[in-house]
């Protein structure tokens, strides 16, 4: 009976049986209102959260920068840095087509890219005497064994016994990994 009269009787038991219904369409309307604000909260909270993280990262990054490289800088004037990467350019060019040499068992143009490019015959195509002053001695004595090694690697490659000249041939990766690791020029 009761539950017929909702509309007119205020009773509190008509009104309670009402509560689950209203209830009902409340959750829905929440749902329906309070999910996108939801979403929207949730979403400003995503980006800020970006935005933390990308200041931490910055900062972290920085710190960890400022930690890790601790190479020394060596000033060279800006014509002799220009001249140099383009040697070093020209390292990693000349270590590629050795490689590829060796494989292709053309030794005795590995060898020849190695003396002409890298090793003690290179010297003075590199202007290495002339920039040498400008270098810390630590520098100048990796510049020196890398040198060195590739011209012990010429030789051996060019005698055939390939495993002794890959030998070599990781000195002189070893000389650019020691200077990169300790110098830089800018
Ligand atoms: C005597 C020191 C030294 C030796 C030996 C050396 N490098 Fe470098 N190399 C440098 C320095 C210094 C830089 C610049 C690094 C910087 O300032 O961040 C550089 C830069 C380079 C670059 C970047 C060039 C560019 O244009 O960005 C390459 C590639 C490179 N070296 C390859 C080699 C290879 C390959 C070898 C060995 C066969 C080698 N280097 C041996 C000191 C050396």
């Amino acid at each position: 009976m009761l539950e017929y009269d909702v509309a007119g009787q205020r009773g509190v038991r008509n009104i309670k049986h009402k509560i689950p219904n209203i209830n009902g369409i409340n959750k829905e309307i929440q749902l329906a209102y309070l999910a996108p604000l939801k979403l929207f909260r949730e979403g400003i909270m995503k980006k800020f959260s970006h935005i933390i993280m990308s200041i931490l990262l910055v900062f972290t990054a920085n710190i960890c920068w400022a930690f890790q490289d601790s190479r020394q800088l060596v000033n060279l004037p800006e014509m002799m840095q220009e001249h140099m990467m383009a040697n070093m350019r020209d390292h990693l060019a000349a270590i590629n087509e050795i490689l590829g040499f060796i494989a292709n068992d053309e030794l005795d143009r590995a060898a020849n890219v190695a003396e002409t490019r890298l090793g003690m015959s290179s010297l003075e195509a590199h202007g290495a005497g002339h920039m040498a002053n400008f270098m810390p001695e630590g520098m100048q004595k990796a510049g020196t064994s890398m040198h060195r090694a590739a011209s012990r690697f010429a030789l051996k490659v060019e005698e055939g016994e390939t495993l002794k000249a890959l030998d070599a041939l990781a000195e002189v990766t070893s000389a650019c990994v020691a200077c990169h690791m300790a110098y830089r020029i800018r």
